[in-house]
């Protein structure tokens, strides 16, 4: 048995459930030929209750370069970028469900991704696949992609269309711990703006911007305009899209008109829409949120590596736009 050094970096919501998950896991770890033992778990007050032992957790960054892998669960861009790039430069794996890190830290983290050292399934979708989905979708060409990449906003939507107002919908969320305090990444379109652009580097091109996806988010939707589509037979759901239109790949997030019966409209959680060659039309359903199922997307990650498959992999070159794709309708 060799033991498999972890850093953990951040033990809220999902460090504390990939913390829980390692452990109940253990077995299957010890069938693969390793045994688990956490380095420390970075935090910010050790005061807060959490399943970790307090002997574990630190509030200052230590040293990474005594993990085997460094598993990534803050939040935020510099703070954690700060922290994992030495351990990257130094050869050690990252795994990560930070898609803002990876969506605005590209230039920098770019290299190491291209080594296969970056592990990212839980960035998008949390442990439903969506990278792993569109890494079989390689060997078709890709025609055009919807996804439903934000649990907040299709929660919000969901409680809009059983009669609150959207801010009504969007204190509740927070209630529940669904939305942030300050919920602008989820609402605005941000967070789903994040998941496009890495779905689209995956994808069509490796160096594909953030700035390239136009974003618009839920705030301006009113129940009217959620009654009205309704009305015609319609949901409207914030979708993120990839389609081609005047020659180049366009990508959108935005409050859009689904038909009811359209399996996005009827996706009860997160779900991820391809239209391939020659493939055809493939789609997944599943939770994108949630301390459980993101541990889920990082576990996955660490046995993707102890199996010694690299990352995830950037597209290997910018892949040329189809004909005119057919995206939904916007809702104003
Ligand atoms: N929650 C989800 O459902 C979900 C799903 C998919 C992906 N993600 C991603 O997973 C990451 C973590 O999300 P989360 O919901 O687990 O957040 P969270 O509950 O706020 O946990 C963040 C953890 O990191 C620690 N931390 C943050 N900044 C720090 C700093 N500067 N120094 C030391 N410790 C710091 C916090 O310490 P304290 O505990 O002491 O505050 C906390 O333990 C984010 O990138 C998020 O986008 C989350």
């Amino acid at each position: 048995m060799e033991p498999l050094k972890i850093a953990l970096l951040g033990g809220g919501t999902v460090g504390s459930a990939f913390y829980s998950l390692v452990l109940e896991r253990r077995e299957d770890l010890a069938a693969m030929g390793f045994v688990p033992r956490f380095l420390g778990v970075l935090v910010r007050d050790k005061a807060k209750p959490r399943p970790i032992p307090e002997a574990l957790l630190r509030t200052e960054p230590f040293d990474l370069l005594e993990a085997d892998v460094v598993v990534e669960a803050m939040g935020g861009v510099e703070a954690p970028l700060g922290l994992v790039l030495p351990a990257l430069e130094a050869g050690i794996p990252l795994i990560t469900a930070n898609k803002a890190l990876l969506a605005e830290a590209w230039a920098r983290l770019k290299p190491f991704a291209e080594e296969g050292l970056i592990y990212h399934e839980a960035s998008v979708m949390a442990g439903t696949p969506a990278l792993s989905f569109l890494e079989t979708l390689r060997g078709s060409q890709l025609l055009e992609l919807h996804g439903i990449l934000n649990g907040t906003t299709l929660y919000i939507l969901q409680e809009m269309e059983r009669g609150r107002t959207y801010e009504e919908a969007l204190r509740e969320a927070q209630r529940l711990g669904y939305a942030e305090a300050d919920p602008s990444l989820d609402v605005k379109g941000i967070d789903a703006a994040h998941k496009l652009t890495l779905l689209a580097r995956l994808l069509l091109d490796p160096d594909f911007p953030l700035s390239q996806v136009e974003a618009r988010g839920i705030e301006g939707l009113t129940l009217e305009a959620l009654r009205a589509a309704e009305a015609r037979g319609e949901k409207v759901r914030l979708v993120a899209s990839l389609y081609g239109e005047g020659g180049r790949w366009r990508a959108r997030v935005a409050p859009v008109a689904l038909p009811q019966d359209h399996p996005l409209a009827r996706a009860r959680g997160n779900a991820l829409l391809a239209r391939t060659a020659p493939l055809g039309e493939v789609l997944v359903i599943g939770p994108g949120a949630g301390g459980g199922a993101t541990a889920s997307g990082l576990l996955a990650d660490l046995l993707r590596f102890l199996s010694g498959a690299p990352g995830h992999l950037p597209a290997s070159r910018k892949k040329a736009p189809p004909s005119e794709g057919a995206p939904f309708p916007e809702v104003e």
